[in-house]
């Protein structure tokens, strides 16, 4: 099956929140991406897999090389975030991995910051982590510093369940790894007000 899946191609679904539409992402999101991304801001926090400072072509070469390949195996799913409003603008990035400890990733580009984007796009890339690719928990690694990252695992009812220190573009610093479970994230989707 997983043969079958790399040489058809593994097909990501477009998802949407009530403002966001989450497309798979393609190579030719890279130029956009590439204007958007390397801000200190928004790398600061992340792994230190980005190369810093980011060369000319670093989002083209990561989506070509290690993102587009990691798709067709059924590894990883990545979606570009654009506003319902604004659709041909790519404004960030969120990314599912399958594995023990790093299961998501996401950027959001810095004029959209503080606007409950990502709590938004988490909401479906999290609900698909669960609920179509039927994964038993999600775990997520996050710098204690990263207030607003975590924030967005405490609001939707993650647990912490580990500290470790990672090296990040900034440098190593204590991290938190934070968790839920398939039955934790869907008991708290029914609790939800209507
Ligand atoms: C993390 C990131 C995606 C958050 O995106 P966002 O759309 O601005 O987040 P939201 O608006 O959904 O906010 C989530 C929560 O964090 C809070 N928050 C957002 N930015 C914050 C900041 N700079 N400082 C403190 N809190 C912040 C929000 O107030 C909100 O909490 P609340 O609902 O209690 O008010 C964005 O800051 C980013 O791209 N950071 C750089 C990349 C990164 O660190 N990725 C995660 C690696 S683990």
């Amino acid at each position: 099956m997983s043969f079958l899946r790399y040489y058809l191609g593994n097909v990501i679904p477009h998802l949407q929140t009530p403002r966001l539409l989450l497309r798979p992402l393609e190579l030719s999101d890279a130029d956009q991406a590439q204007i958007l991304f390397p801000h200190w801001e928004i790398v600061r926090y992340l792994s230190t897999t980005v190369p810093w400072p980011y060369p000319p072509d670093g989002a083209h070469t990561f989506y070509r090389d290690v993102a587009l390949p990691a798709i067709r195996r059924g590894d990883e799913w990545y979606w570009t975030l654009r506003l319902k409003t604004e659709p041909d603008q790519l404004i960030g990035c969120i990314s599912l991995v399958k594995g023990e400890k790093d299961n998501r990733g996401f950027w959001l580009g810095l004029p959209w910051h503080r606007q409950g984007l990502m709590t938004e796009a988490c909401e479906a890339a999290t609900s698909f982590w669960f609920n179509v690719l039927k994964f038993p928990r999600l775990r997520v690694p996050k710098a204690v510093a990263n207030t607003a990252s975590r924030r967005i695992s405490e609001k939707s009812g993650m647990r912490l369940v580990a500290r470790e220190e990672r090296d990040y573009v900034s440098r190593r610093l204590p991290t938190e790894i934070w968790e839920i479970t398939a039955e934790e994230w869907n008991a708290r989707r029914e609790k939800a007000p209507a």
